[in-house]
């Protein structure tokens, strides 16, 4: 039986993925890599509609890292304005779609215009509560982890809290992805076994799937594969 024709009770509330293999999919075609990013939107697109109709709650996408910066100016920019592309049609069936959008990252790189677009689609958003996509812009795990530390250093600062009180719970409130719980599963595509400086912190007891499969053709059975996969393992969270 499909997933979708299952009990929504027997899916993960919060699934996060690694879009990788976009790059090695224009490659096999003979295509700029470009081509391969364009693809990857449109797999996404899917991704985030069958994510809803099962029933996930959080689906947290990994969509330029603080690694990425490294490319090629034309794939860079290529990669932005998909994403503004993507943002704009968003903001246009927002009320429609009813999806909450977050963004974890340092948005302070992105250009004026993406900035503001992830501005307006997080607090034209801010009050639907059924299904929520994250997505990480300029992100990576570790910078996530030092802004948070530096805000956590100014408010010790100023005196709003004491240096020797943090606890791990306090701390995720700094983090980008404060209030939203730890995805208990992360899936990444496309054969690379690593997660690639990748919700560090929130992933320390997330199940990892990867798959062989790049991310242009992932399709919704691929999801369903992870997901039972996940619930073929056995989580013990420290315990016996
Ligand atoms: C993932 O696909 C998209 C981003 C990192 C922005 P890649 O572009 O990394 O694809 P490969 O890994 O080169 O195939
Ligand atoms: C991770 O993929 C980042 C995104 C998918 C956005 P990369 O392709 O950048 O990671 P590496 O270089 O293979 O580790
Ligand atoms: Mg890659």
């Amino acid at each position: 039986m499909a997933l979708s024709e299952k009990n929504k009770m027997d899916v993960p509330q919060h699934i996060a993925i690694i879009m990788d293999g976009n790059g090695r999919w224009a490659k096999q075609r003979g295509l700029p890599r470009t081509a391969g990013h364009k693809a990857g939107s449109e797999t996404f697109r899917r991704i985030a509609d069958y994510c809803r109709t099962i029933g996930v709650k959080y689906l947290t996408v990994y969509a330029f890292s603080t690694e990425n910066w490294k490319r090629s100016e034309e794939e860079i920019s290529g990669l932005m304005v998909l994403l503004e592309r993507y943002l704009v049609e968003a903001l246009q069936d927002m009320e429609k779609n009813g999806v909450r959008f977050r963004f974890f990252g340092d948005l302070s790189r992105l250009s004026p215009k993406l900035r503001r677009l992830c501005e307006e689609a997080s607090s034209r958003s801010s009050a639907y509560s059924e299904v929520q996509v994250n997505f990480c812009l300029n992100y990576g795990g570790r910078d996530e982890i030092v802004r948070a530390a530096m805000d956590f250093a100014r408010d010790v600062a100023a005196g709003k809290r004491s240096a020797d009180s943090l606890t791990e719970a306090d701390f995720e409130n700094y983090l980008d992805s404060a209030g939203v719980p730890d995805p208990e599963l992360v899936i990444r595509p496309s054969g690379e076994q690593r997660t690639s400086n990748f919700l560090n912190w929130q992933s320390a007891y997330s199940e990892l799937v990867f798959m062989d499969v790049l991310w242009p053709d992932f399709k919704p059975e691929d999801l369903d594969r992870a997901i039972e996969e996940f619930y073929r393992r056995s989580r013990r969270f420290g315990g016996a």
